[in-house]
């Protein structure tokens, strides 16, 4: 499959949740910059755990951002779920990978969210292990010391293989990839980036090589390169293969520009 590089515009989530099927894995974008009005709306449908933990960041931007952030997810999931937004409750995992609570109901419903900036993505599906990330192309600090830290001898090839100016994006690139796929299983950076080895090879399609050093274990992950708005990169890891993958942009709110 190709994985798709841009986002369709023309979906809302109530024409997608109509038949969503049990192999289909939907990535929503959307912009964190809200209307005051929406804002308020969103913090009306929060948690008091969601509250609390917002309230806690110093930076208002900050608050401003993780209000609209967890609004949205609960905008998105109440449209597949059928729920309304505010009633809806999370789990969280021993990293913190919040989760929609178990039912009996074997139509589950699993989720991922991701921000960078002003640039949400949400994944939702069926699938019990996805992970999205997404980053802003920028300049990081000594990025070349950080992939010898947190990367494996084969990424690092990868990224050599890029003229030098081009380094620092497959780094971020290559970032993103390991990213979703530690967030797959819901642990974090530090405890699992090692765990798995990406392709960021030039022209390479995204795809895990090795999951704890096995390749037969890796062939059994689906990796999906994204570019959701101009200047970002992304990744959507997901257990499993032959999934369909469907990405969209959230028109129902408007950004404030
Ligand atoms: C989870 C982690 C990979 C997220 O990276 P990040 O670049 O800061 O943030 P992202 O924008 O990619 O993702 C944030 C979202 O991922 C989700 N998330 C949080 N923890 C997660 C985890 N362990 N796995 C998957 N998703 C997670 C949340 O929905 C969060 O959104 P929120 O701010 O609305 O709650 C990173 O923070 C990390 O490595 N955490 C590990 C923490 C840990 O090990 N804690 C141990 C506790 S004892």
């Amino acid at each position: 499959m190709t994985p798709p590089t841009t986002f369709r515009t023309d979906a809302q989530p109530a024409s997608v949740s109509q038949g969503f099927g049990d192999s289909e894995i939907h990535v929503w974008k959307s912009t964190l910059d809200v209307s005051d009005a929406q804002l308020e709306a969103f913090a009306r449908t929060l948690g008091p755990d969601e509250q609390e933990r917002i309230g806690r960041l110093r930076a208002e931007s900050d608050r401003i951002r993780a209000t609209a952030s967890r609004g949205l997810l609960r905008h998105i999931l109440a449209d597949y779920t059928g729920r309304q937004a505010a009633e809806l409750s999370f789990t969280y995992g021993q990293a913190g990978k919040p989760e929609l609570p178990g039912t009996a109901d074997s139509a589950r419903l699993y989720f991922n969210t991701a921000h960078s900036g002003d640039l949400l993505l949400v994944a939702v599906g069926r699938a019990p292990f996805l992970g999205v990330d997404v980053e802003r192309i920028r300049p990081v600090a000594r990025w070349d010391r950080v992939a010898q830290r947190a990367f494996s001898e084969g990424e690092l090839r990868g990224i050599e293989a890029f003229p030098r100016e081009s380094r620092e994006e497959a780094f971020i690139t290559c970032w993103t990839r390991k990213e979703a796929c530690v967030k797959a299983i819901g642990e974090g950076v530090w405890s699992a980036f090692s765990r798995f080895e990406v392709s960021v090879e030039p022209g390479e399609p995204a795809r895990v090589r090795l999951v704890d050093g096995d390749e037969a274990a890796a062939a059994n992950w689906s990796l999906y390169h994204l570019e959701p708005a101009p200047g970002f990169v992304g990744a959507l890891a997901v257990q499993g293969t032959g999934w369909r993958l469907r990405t969209g942009t959230l028109q129902t709110l408007e950004g404030k520009s």
